[in-house]
C-alpha cells in the first residue's frame, strides 16, 4: 500500500549556548518539543522502567504500566517469560487491560473481544467468517499481522525494562559498567519483594524530576530535614559521577555524618541543631550493603531514579503527561529474605522520601515554582554552570556541581536535534 505524506508548518526555536550551561525555558513547556521527546526518547532507543518481575509471579499474571504516554501490559507467559505488550488492540486501538493487576489465560479486548495469547499473538476474532455464512473478514485476512505490538524486554536482577526499539543496546552497555555496578549493588540478584506503592501528579515538566535528583546543590540548602539530621550535607563524604559514555546516567552517593559531629555552617542557613524527633528510628539505619554509603541516588536516562536511602529502597519512575504535568510512580521494595524487623525498618523510612515524606514535600513544592516560572517566561534561560561547563564527572569528593544536568542535556540535544556534543 502506498503511504500519503502530510506536512505541517515549520518553526524554529533557539538554544542559547553551544555548551549546556544554559537551558532555555521553552524546553520545559513547548508542546512541539514535547511531542518530539515522546518520539525520539520515550519511543526511541532508550529503556523505560516498567516494573519488577515479582509483580507478575505466575504465568498469566499481568500488570499495567506506561512507556511515555503509551499504556503497556507486562505479562508472564506459560514459558515463564516476561513480555511487555502495547496495551492497545490491533483492531480499534482500545485498551485491553483496564485493571492495574490481574491474571488470565488470554488477553481479550473489551470492545469486539479480539483475543490474544500471553505473548500477544492474535488467537481469536469473533465473526471472522461472518454471520450465517455472510460477510466477515476477507479470506486472506492475516491473523499473524495483527498481534499486539511487543516491546523489547530486559530483566536485570528482577527490574523489568522495555523499549520500542528492538536494536537498543543491552542494559549493561546502555548503563555502562560503572553505573551498572551501582545498579546491581541494589538489584543484587536476591529475589525482590514489593512493600508498597505511591503515586502523585505534579504540575511541571517531566525533566524537572531527574534534574532534581542529579542536583546535589539543592539538597543541602532546601531540605531542612536532611541537613538538621545529618543525612546529607555538602560537608560530608561523597561522590557524584556520570557514566563516561553518554554522560546522561548518573550516581550521587554519600556517607552520613553522625549527628554529634555536625557543625553549623554559614551557607546552610536552614540547619537547626535543636530539632529533635520523638521517634529517632527513621534516622537510624542498619548497615546492609557491605559499605558505608547511606544514600545512593542513581538516575537512568531518561527518567528512572533508583534510590537507596539508608535501608529504604525505591524506584521512582516519571510518567510524562503532556509538557506541564507528570505522574511520579513510587515502588518501595525489599528482598524476599528480609525479616519482619527489616520490613518494618524499610517501611518506616518511607517517611523520608515518599510522596509526602519529610524530604520529598520540599521538592514537590519547588517543581511547581520552577514550572510556573518556566511557563510564563519561555524566552529566558536556566543557568547550569556550577562546577564549570563540561559534563566531566567532578573529582572524587566534589559534591557541588551541576555536571550531571549538563550531561543529561548533551545527550538530549544529540537525540532531539542531532546537535553534536560540545
Ligand atoms: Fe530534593
Amino acid at each position: 500500500m502506498a503511504s500519503v505524506a502530510i506536512e505541517f508548518e515549520k518553526r524554529t526555536l533557539e538554544w542559547p549556548t553551544e555548551d549546556c550551561t544554559r537551558i532555555p525555558n521553552w524546553v520545559y513547556s513547548d508542546p512541539d518539543n514535547y511531542q518530539r521527546e515522546l518520539e525520539k526518547i520515550f519511543y526511541g532507543p532508550f529503556w523505560s522502567f516498567v516494573g519488577l518481575d515479582c509483580e507478575v509471579p505466575n504465568p498469566g499474571d499481568y500488570k499495567r504500566a506506561m512507556v511515555g504516554e503509551r499504556p503497556v501490559i507486562i505479562v508472564r507467559d506459560k514459558d515463564n517469560q516476561v513480555n511487555v505488550l502495547l496495551n492497545s488492540c490491533a483492531h480499534r486501538a482500545a485498551e485491553i487491560c483496564l485493571d492495574k493487576f490481574g491474571s488470565n489465560r488470554v488477553l481479550t479486548c473489551p470492545y469486539h473481544q479480539w483475543t490474544y495469547d500471553l505473548k500477544g499473538k492474535l488467537m481469536g476474532v469473533p465473526f471472522r467468517k461472518g454471520a450465517k455464512g455472510i460477510g466477515g473478514y476477507p479470506a486472506d485476512f492475516d491473523m499473524n499481522a495483527n498481534s499486539l505490538k511487543a516491546l523489547r524486554v530486559e530483566v536485570v536482577n528482577g527490574a523489568v525494562f522495555a523499549t520500542f526499539d528492538h536494536n537498543a543496546l543491552p542494559m549493561r552497555e546502555y548503563l555502562t559498567d560503572r553505573i551498572y555496578e551501582k545498579f546491581t549493588r541494589v538489584f543484587d540478584g536476591r529475589k525482590l519483594k514489593v512493600l508498597g506503592y505511591q503515586r502523585q501528579r505534579l504540575r511541571g515538566n517531566w525533566k524537572l524530576y531527574p534534574e532534581n535528583l542529579k542536583d546535589s546543590y539543592h539538597a543541602t540548602l532546601l531540605h531542612v530535614f536532611l541537613i538538621s539530621f545529618g543525612l546529607y550535607r555538602m560537608d560530608q563524604k561523597g561522590n557524584l559521577f556520570n557514566d563516561d559514555k553518554t554522560r546522561a546516567h548518573n550516581v550521587v552517593e554519600s556517607i552520613a555524618t553522625p549527628r554529634d559531629q555536625l557543625k553549623s555552617h554559614d551557607e546552610m542557613k536552614s540547619y537547626k541543631s535543636n530539632y529533635e524527633l520523638n521517634d529517632m528510628r527513621p534516622v537510624t539505619p542498619v548497615k546492609e550493603f557491605g559499605d558505608d554509603i547511606t544514600i545512593q541516588n542513581l538516575t537512568m536516562f531518561p527518567c528512572l531514579t533508583v534510590q537507596q536511602q539508608q535501608n529504604l529502597l525505591q524506584c521512582r519512575n516519571v510518567i510524562p503527561m503532556g509538557p506541564n504535568e507528570f505522574e511520579l510512580s513510587w515502588t518501595f521494595f525489599g528482598y524476599e529474605d528480609d525479616d519482619e524487623e527489616m520490613i518494618q525498618r524499610r517501611t518506616r523510612l518511607a517517611n523520608l522520601t515518599g510522596a509526602a515524606g519529610y524530604i520529598s514535600v520540599d521538592d514537590n513544592e519547588v517543581f511547581e515554582l520552577s514550572a510556573s516560572g518556566m511557563l510564563a517566561n519561555p524566552d529566558a534561560n536556566c543557568v547550569v554552570e556550577l562546577g564549570g561547563s563540561s559534563s566531566d564527572s567532578p573529582q572524587a569528593g566534589e559534591m557541588v556541581s551541576e555536571s550531571a544536568i549538563r550531561g543529561f542535556y548533551e545527550l538530549y540535544r544529540e537525540v532531539m536535534y542531532a546537535h553534536p556534543r560540545p
